[in-house]
Formats: C-alpha cells, sequence, structure tokens
C-alpha cells in the first residue's frame, strides 16, 4: 500500500486560529484518517509559519520580542486542534532548528542547479500577502486587491530564483499530469498565469532579520515563502541523502501519495513556486495539491472589523467536535467557496443526524433488540428481496465513499453515506418491525434487526474519519469495539454478515438528541451571536393568520434565510447576486408520484434532478394534480434545502408553484432540458 502524505498550509502566528484555519485542518485529518482505516501507512503534518516581517511587525505591535510573541502563539493553534479531535503526526514551526537546516539544504540545493543569482531588486511589496506585486497586480494609488492596503516599495540587494527557466517544464509537466491540481477550474487559471511566462523571483531580504539567513550570506534571509514551503520536507528530516531520513525515504523520496490540502487564497505558490523550486533541487514534485474554496460566516466575510471572526473553540464547546466537523465537511463543497451559518448547522444536525442516524440507531437498538432480543444482536435468517437490496446499497455506498475520500471529495462522501441512512430507514419503514413483533414472527423479525444493525456497524466506519467519538459511540452501543487502526490491516466493510449474533448491545444516551428550540436559543446565547443574527428570527413568535389558525410550520429553508442580509442589501428587501446564486434550482423530470397515505395535499414524488440518483421530493400540491399526471413532466425543484421530514417522509427539496385564489399551478419548462440543469 502506497504511504499517504497529507499536509495543511502552516499558518501565520499572526492571528488566533479560526474556523477557515478549522475548516483546512479538518479536512485533512478526515482524509488521513480514512487512509489510517484502509491500513495505509500515513502521515499528517501541519504546523506554524513564524517568519517575515508580516510577524515581525505583528511583535512589535504587541510588544513582545519576535521569539516571545511567537511561542505565545503556539498553544492557541495546537489546543484547537486538539478540540477538533484532530490527530495530526507531527506538527511543525519554521523556527525550529530542523527546519532551518531543511530550509538551508532546500537552497543549497537551488544554489547547486544555477538557478540562484544576486541582483537588485526593485518593485512593490505586500507583506499581508508577504509577496512581490507589479503594477499590473495592483488597485489604483497601489493598493493591494487581496489586503485593501497600500504596498511598499522595495529597493535591496537581493537572490533571485531563476523561474523563467521553468515556465516550459512546468506547463510540460502539467500536461503530463491532468490530476496534479484540484478543482479543474482553478487549476486551469494556474495554466493561464504560467503560460503568460514566468518572470524570476526574488528569494532573499536584506532590510529585516525575522527569518532563515541564507547560507554563505548571512545578512540576506530567505523569502518567507521558500522558507515556508519547504517545511514539507524539513519535517521528515530533508532534503536529504536516502538512507539519513527514514520519513523522508518512506514519504517523500519513494512512491508515496504526497497531497498538500490549501486554501485558494495560496494556490499560486503551491502550484507554480513550489514544483519549480522542486525540479530545480531535482526532487519529486507533490502527487496532488487540493485547493479549497473560502468560507464566509452567515453570509459575510470573516473579519474582526465586522465581529464574526469564529474561533473554533465555542463552537466545539456548544455543538461538540465531530458535529463541527460533520458539519464544515457536509456543508461545503470542497473546492467551493461556502458558508458557515448557525443557522444550517442546527438544520442539518436536527435533520441529518438527529433524525437520520440517530433515529435509525433508536428505532433498532433502544427499542427492537432491546424489548425482542434481550439486548442481544439476534440470528440473521434468509434474506428476502429487501435485505438484500439495502445490502447492496451498503456495498455500493461503501466503495463510493471511500473512492471520493481518496479523490478528496469529502462532501460526496456524506452525500453517499446519506443515501445509506435514508435506505436504512426506509427499510425500517417497509419491513414494520414493530408488526412482525407484535404477530410474534421473531425469525424474520431478527433477520430485519440483523441487517439494520449492520448497516449501523457498515456506518461506524464509513463516519469514523468524519466523527471518530460518535462512531466509537455508536459501536459500543452496537456491542463492538473502537475501531484500531493499524498498518496494513484494511478495516473498510466490504462483506455482510461479520456481526456476530449473540454480541451484547448497549443502550447509551442518544446519539444525536435533538436540538430544540430552546436549546438553540442557549446556544445563540452561549455563542453571543447578535441580536439580529439567526436566532432573532426563529425566536419570534409565528403570526398568527387572520382565520386563527397557526401558519403551516416554517421550512427549514425558512429557518435557513433568516441570515441577516448584509449591510449592502439591506433595509430596502432588495439582495445581492450573491444571495440569489444561494438558492441552488434545478430542473427535474418526475418519475413517479402517489400521494402520501393519510395526506390530501402531499404527494410523494421521485424525480430525476441531476444527482446520479432520484431524490424524493414532498410538495404540497396533491389538491391540484393527480399524480398521474405528472410523470414525465419537468419542473424545477430548489435542490439545496436540508432533508425534511413530514408524515415520517423525507423530502430533500421544494416544487416551485404559484397560486392565487383561483388554484395553483407548478412551474413546467416549455421544452425538454437535461436533468439537473441549473435554472437562473
Ligand atoms: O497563507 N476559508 O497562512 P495563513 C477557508 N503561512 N480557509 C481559510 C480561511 C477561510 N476564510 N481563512 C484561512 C499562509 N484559511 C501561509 C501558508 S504554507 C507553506 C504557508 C486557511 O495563516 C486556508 O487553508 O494566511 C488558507 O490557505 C490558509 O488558512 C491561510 O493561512
Ligand atoms: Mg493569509
Amino acid at each position: 500500500m502506497k504511504p499517504f502524505y497529507v499536509t495543511t498550509p502552516i499558518y501565520y502566528v499572526n492571528d488566533r486560529p479560526h474556523i477557515g484555519h478549522a475548516y483546512s485542518t479538518v479536512a485533512v485529518d478526515v482524509f488521513a484518517r480514512h487512509a489510517r482505516l484502509r491500513g495505509r501507512p500515513t502521515r499528517f503534518l501541519t504546523g506554524l509559519d513564524e517568519h517575515g516581517l508580516k510577524i515581525e511587525r505583528r511583535a512589535t505591535e504587541v510588544g513582545m520580542s519576535t521569539q516571545a510573541f511567537v511561542d505565545s502563539m503556539v498553544p492557541p493553534f495546537r489546543d484547537a486542534w486538539v478540540d477538533l479531535g484532530c490527530a495530526h503526526d507531527d506538527f511543525i514551526r519554521t523556527t525550529e532548528p530542523r527546519h532551518k537546516a531543511g530550509a538551508r539544504a532546500l537552497w543549497e540545493r537551488l544554489v547547486a542547479s544555477g538557478d540562484v543569482y544576486l541582483g537588485d531588486y526593485e518593485d512593490w511589496y505586500c507583506v499581508g500577502c508577504e509577496a512581490f506585486k507589479t503594477e499590473k497586480d495592483l488597485l489604483p494609488g497601489n493598493i493591494c486587491p487581496d489586503h485593501k492596503k497600500p504596498v511598499e516599495r522595495i529597493k535591496e540587494q537581493s537572490f533571485f530564483f531563476r523561474l523563467s527557466r521553468y515556465t516550459e517544464p512546468l506547463l510540460a509537466y502539467y500536461e503530463a499530469h491532468p490530476e496534479f491540481v484540484q478543482p479543474a477550474g482553478r487549476f486551469n487559471e494556474v495554466k493561464a498565469f504560467v503560460g503568460e511566462g514566468l518572470r524570476d523571483l526574488s528569494i532573499s531580504r536584506t532590510s529585516f532579520s525575522w527569518g532563515i539567513p541564507v547560507p554563505g550570506h548571512e545578512q540576506h534571509v530567505m523569502y518567507v515563502w521558500l522558507d515556508a514551503l519547504a517545511n514539507y520536507l524539513s519535517a521528515l528530516g530533508g532534503p536529504s541523502e536516502p538512507g539519513v531520513a527514514p520519513l523522508y525515504d518512506q514519504f517523500w523520496a519513494g512512491d508515496a501519495e504526497r497531497v498538500h490540502v490549501v486554501g485558494k487564497d495560496i494556490l499560486r505558490f503551491h502550484a507554480i513556486f513550489w514544483p519549480a523550486f522542486l525540479m530545480s533541487a531535482a526532487l519529486p514534485l507533490p502527487s496532488r495539491i487540493e485547493a479549497h474554496g473560502w468560507l464566509t460566516v452567515n453570509g459575510e466575510k470573516m473579519s474582526k472589523g465586522l465581529g464574526n471572526f469564529l474561533p473554533p473553540r465555542p463552537l466545539v464547546d456548544a455543538f461538540g467536535a465531530d458535529v463541527l466537523r460533520y458539519y464544515l465537511m457536509r456543508e461545503i463543497g470542497f473546492g467551493q467557496d461556502g458558508d458557515f451559518s448557525h443557522a444550517n448547522l442546527v438544520a442539518r444536525y436536527n435533520g441529518e443526524l438527529a433524525n437520520g442516524l440517530g433515529n435509525l440507531l433508536n428505532r433498532i437498538v433502544a427499542s427492537l433488540v432491546r424489548t425482542q432480543f434481550d439486548a442481544k444482536v439476534p440470528p440473521c435468517g434468509p434474506l428476502l428481496d429487501l435485505d438484500t437490496a439495502l445490502v447492496a446499497v451498503a456495498e455500493r455506498v461503501a466503495r463510493d465513499v471511500s473512492a471520493h475520500l481518496a479523490a478528496g471529495a469529502p462532501h460526496r462522501a456524506l452525500d453517499a453515506v446519506f443515501e445509506l441512512v435514508a435506505a436504512a430507514n426506509r427499510y425500517v419503514d417497509q419491513t414494520a418491525p414493530w408488526a412482525l413483533a407484535k404477530q410474534g414472527d421473531t425469525a424474520r423479525l431478527g433477520t430485519v434487526c440483523y441487517v439494520v444493525l449492520e448497516c449501523l456497524r457498515w456506518l461506524s466506519v464509513l463516519l469514523a474519519a468524519f466523527m471518530p467519538t460518535k462512531c466509537a459511540e455508536l459501536r459500543a452501543q452496537i456491542g463492538l469495539p473502537p475501531l484500531a487502526p493499524e498498518v496494513g490491516v484494511d478495516h473498510w466493510p466490504s462483506r455482510f454478515g461479520e456481526l456476530a449474533p449473540g454480541l451484547a448491545t448497549s443502550v447509551g444516551s442518544p446519539l444525536f438528541p435533538r436540538i430544540d428550540k430552546d436549546r438553540e436559543a442557549a446556544i445563540r446565547a452561549e455563542l453571543g451571536l447578535a441580536s439580529d443574527a439567526p436566532a432573532a428570527d426563529a425566536k419570534k413568535p409565528a403570526a398568527k393568520k387572520p382565520d386563527g389558525k397557526k401558519p403551516a410550520d416554517p421550512t427549514p429553508a425558512a429557518d435557513a434565510s433568516a441570515t441577516p442580509a448584509p449591510a449592502a442589501s439591506g433595509g430596502d428587501g432588495l439582495i445581492s447576486i450573491d444571495d440569489l446564486v444561494k438558492v441552488k434550482l434545478r430542473l427535474a423530470t418526475v418519475l413517479s408520484a402517489e400521494r402520501v397515505p393519510k395526506s390530501d395535499k402531499l404527494l410523494k414524488l421521485s424525480v430525476d434532478a441531476g444527482d446520479g440518483s432520484p431524490r424524493q421530493i414532498l410538495a404540497g400540491i396533491g389538491l391540484h394534480y393527480a399524480p398521474e399526471a405528472l410523470v414525465g413532466r419537468q419542473l424545477v425543484v430548489v435542490a439545496n434545502l436540508p432533508p425534511r421530514k413530514m408524515m415520517g417522509l423525507e423530502s430533500n427539496g421544494m416544487v416551485l408553484a404559484a397560486s392565487d385564489d383561483a388554484g395553483l399551478s407548478v412551474l413546467f419548462v416549455d421544452k425538454s432540458i437535461t436533468p439537473g440543469a441549473t435554472v437562473k
């Protein structure tokens, strides 16, 4: 099995960790845990970037010596990763001697290949980016477009790296390695940038000293990005000759898979500079760079000024580490920008974890197995079609989850997991185990319980990388020990029927107790969310309709939409285009439609919305349309609402329709369009 080396960016210590850093670190932890469960030799590195002008100035601002300042920033980061259940194997600081040695060794390799020369640098520098800029990178008035601050003019002697030499080799490498950067759209931006031709890069500074001295020219310090990128090697004891540093030999020099996870803000450094340095040094390149998107908080850019700088700790206190990890990986498509919203977190928690997974466990373990089988795993009888169909879903989902995680798509992995959760809950509805219990059909009841327990066992592995603690609790409830990953041992489930009958289950406290309105309000108070935050709307008493009836339940969408409007679009009732594109409207073809028993209004639709598998949507249109009249027709659905239960059935979206006093009309389309097409 190929060794797996996976890294986070090393974060600047000028600020404390927030939810954006947490997002990267959790993602890497999920990838690493998955690889360990599959038995691969795995190494997960994170750490801190402690050199450069930005850090030196920040230390001066707070009136500390630079060393004392950087030392003081280590505990907040280390603690944050402990709080979030991240199990890194190593934590590197660029001020450590081992790192300085590695960075200097890399420098010497660049010199040896003739790619370093002394010159005079005269141009602009943005301290926020720690990057050189030319006029065309800047806004009028020499303002950095990322930091919105004036850049500084630099004129000093500097070593240069012959980056220009690597324009062609990089383009050739990209061509030969189409998976080198993900997502593909970002890779295209990189290629386009390199395609314009690269200029040599200034790689040393003489006007300040907080950095790693250049070998042989100690009045120069290395450019902070060259210093920082070297961490991926120095943490392994490299670069070095074979046989000197075993970790380096195993995780870099050999055939390891080497994956850097970074935010899109620093993709160029990783996809252009870093491979060019490595080519020059005649060292292997990373296998893959995963550039994820940018997180906003409740719809706004995170900043101290806006008061929405979100440290992970209070969220962990409120929801628990596993739930926060789950939410981050579930809500945001890896590679896409995304929004952290407290309202969505609660909606997903209640909809997916409490009602979906928690409920499945409770229905079987806490009630049926406990009361009907003395809390022991019952024997499994012959499997009927319904049973083998569910087993087939589990097998497919298990393969998909692992493939998506290996390909850096944790959100897709979770989509697949919830197909299994939904299928298992549907199976419980269809097999009606309580009726079997009443009829005294113990053998069949045992089989049904066994099949669900097996699904729960599989889920306890499939979700373990995301929610390690909750999965250990889940396993304890079905009588299994925690997972103990071991190199060479593949724990991934692939064979149905390995759960031993007779095993004692144990009912613990509910895995995911529902967050009710009171608890939600309490959490919001604990988190100190401003009064105009989503909580406020949730707490407003429901207005009564003139007929005195309570209005229909607010949909989860209504809850989620309580996110405060950004200042630019407040007051006048207008929304920004950014708000609009949050609503994913998709074209869908109705595959089947039927009435929901005991309801006049609700129809249960199965639609093709381009998801790859049918999606169930409940629509309150039964008074206006006969189910058979809908089959084959195309309509518009809201595709990114959290799942919602109605009449015991789950709805995964909303059908658009308009109504007036005369009736209701569904928005069908004018001519046939591919299902899943975006409506905009
Ligand atoms: O760039 N959304 O450090 P940094 C998503 N030291 N991710 C975010 C985020 C947000 N709002 N905010 C931060 C540096 N991140 C260099 C890296 S690596 C050799 C040197 C995450 O402290 C994301 O991973 O500015 C981003 O790339 C990183 O933090 C930037 O961290
Ligand atoms: Mg930054």
